[in-house]
């Protein structure tokens, strides 16, 4: 590899000018990345200020779609043999066919970006540069996998046959773009889905399905429930007529999911803990933006955030690069989204168990270089943290907390700084920066992570470009990359089975 192969595109670089003077989209029928909102604008700065105006005064709980509450065994078995017996002539209609009405979602979810932006940030703390992308890739997800729903229609001497029924089970963090991806694969695959929303982002989950059924996804091909409780969880995902559970959450849901069924047809996109390794050749201005981006964005609850950063020789031993993250992280504005100065939200949940613990203490041989403090009673609104001394082997070395804390590791060279960042279980993302193709290369080799990236930041993978997925403990069950061309694979059976793999 050399530096001109790599793909150092920066998220977001194509932006809508004036979100206030969007036409509506014209039928789409091809696949490009959808552009954010132009923070620059003035107009949009006007736009977004409404929505976090409205998000302010929204209360909890009001979603407009008649989401079935399942409280009985017999309410779930006839919720999922109604979506089996409806996913029938879903599962017939050409590619091409689901192809137009996922184009149609796609232009239905970029008509609903304000309201989605809005409970988004109600329910889930997302500040609008965090949700604003994330609208982007639900929209990516449904034109791209709707392209790839085509091609199943030409193949050649394999037979392609959907799955019964997909069951959805998304997390919280990105409330819109992960449940439309994981549906939106799974009905362009042709498999009728039943989605289970995250407690905590019931609404967003909600207005995104209603986007879909509105664009002509029959209500009853997509359905979506609340389970009254986790026992009726594990009867649904344990029912024979699932043939796909799409998992997105920890490694430790995904491993209680195949305890509960030995043969689970699991695709699960599981837990992180993820470096970004800085050499002396490095951008450290750039470095610095990249690793405060990566690490305190939606307050560092993505699996792909890192909480790791490894400072290779010159860089470890002078204190520049500590002095500038220390200024650039104490310098973030904390508070709720709904003060557009905000640049970190809250966590979701009043820090507890170990991710307080990873907030209040720090293991011996570590020093803050910026101590996290509590901001409010209500727990959720914390300072970011850095503490430094991060020895190999440790805690914090190993452990995904799931929050605003960074850790600072070093090595005398980028070897040993790729066998400290390969000592994890978790590899879903890497970062490196670096300007030299020699050290490039090296790391494009040696490191041990699904998503690999070269001076840019780890999160927000953009959808064809960055196909994203682990390795490691960070993916469980037979997998591929979502936004990538082979996602659709895991949702159908082939004859010969041979044909596809
Ligand atoms: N796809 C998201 C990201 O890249 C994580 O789920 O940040």
């Amino acid at each position: 590899a050399s530096l001109a192969d790599l793909d150092t595109t920066v998220p977001g670089a194509h932006r809508v000018q004036d979100r206030t003077q969007a036409a509506s989209p014209a039928a789409t029928d091809h696949f490009e990345n959808t552009p954010d909102t132009d923070p620059a604008v003035a107009a949009n700065r006007g736009w977004g200020r409404e929505i976090l105006a409205k998000s302010e005064t929204s209360a909890l709980g009001q979603a407009t779609v008649d989401a079935s509450v399942i409280a009985t065994e017999g309410e779930l078995d006839t919720v999922i043999d109604s979506t089996v017996a409806a996913g029938t002539s879903w599962g017939t209609m050409s590619g091409a066919e689901r192809a137009a009405i996922l184009h149609r979602a796609g232009d239905a979810l970029e008509a609903r970006r304000a309201d989605l932006m809005e409970v988004s940030a109600a329910e889930t703390g997302k500040t609008l540069d965090q949700s604003d992308p994330e609208i982007s890739e639900a929209i990516d997800f449904a034109h791209y996998y709707a392209e790839l729903a085509k091609e199943l229609d030409d193949v050649d001497g394999a037979t392609y046959a959907p799955v019964k029924l997909t069951v959805v089970v998304p997390p919280w963090n990105f409330p819109v773009a992960i449940p439309a991806g994981s549906t939106l694969a799974a009905l362009a695959a042709g498999s009728p889905v039943i989605i289970k929303p995250s407690r905590q982002a019931r609404r967003s989950g909600a207005v995104m399905v209603e986007a879909l059924w509105e664009a002509g996804v029959p209500r009853d091909v997509l359905s979506f429930v609340q389970l009254a409780d986790n026992a009726l969880g594990e009867r649904m995902i344990s029912h024979p007529s699932v043939e796909r559970v799409i998992l997105t959450g920890g490694y430790e849901t995904a491993e209680l999911f195949r305890s509960f069924r030995k043969d689970l047809p699991l695709l699960a996109e599981t837990s992180g803990k993820n470096a970004i390794i800085v050499t002396p050749s490095a951008d450290l201005d750039l470095a610095v933006k990249d690793v405060v981006a990566s690490a305190f964005g939606h307050a560092g609850q993505k699996c792909s955030a890192a909480s790791l950063v490894v400072l290779v020789g010159s860089v470890a031993t002078s204190q520049r690069f500590r002095n500038q993250l220390l200024d650039a992280v104490s310098s973030l504005a904390v508070g709720y989204p709904a003060d557009a100065t905000t640049q970190m939200g809250p966590i979701i949940e009043p820090a507890r168990g170990k991710l307080k613990n990873a907030l209040t203490s720090i293991e011996s041989g570590q020093t803050w270089l910026i101590e996290p403090r509590q901001l409010d009673d209500s727990g959720k609104l914390w300072s970011p943290g850095v503490r430094d001394g991060v020895q190999r082997g440790s805690e914090y070395h190993r452990v995904e907390y799931f929050g605003p804390i960074l850790g600072i590791m070093t090595a005398k060279t980028l070897d040993e700084a790729i066998a400290i960042v390969n000592d994890i279980d978790y590899g879903l993302t890497s970062g490196l920066h670096s300007l030299d193709a020699g050290e490039i290369n090296q790391w494009l080799t040696h490191i041990e992570a699904g998503n690999l990236y070269v001076n840019r930041g780890t999160t927000g993978a953009i959808v064809q470009r960055q196909p994203f997925g682990g390795w490691k403990k960070s993916a469980v069950g037979a997998g591929t990359k979502a936004g990538g061309p082979n996602y659709l694979i895991g949702l159908g059976t082939w004859t010969p089975a041979e044909a596809r793999i």
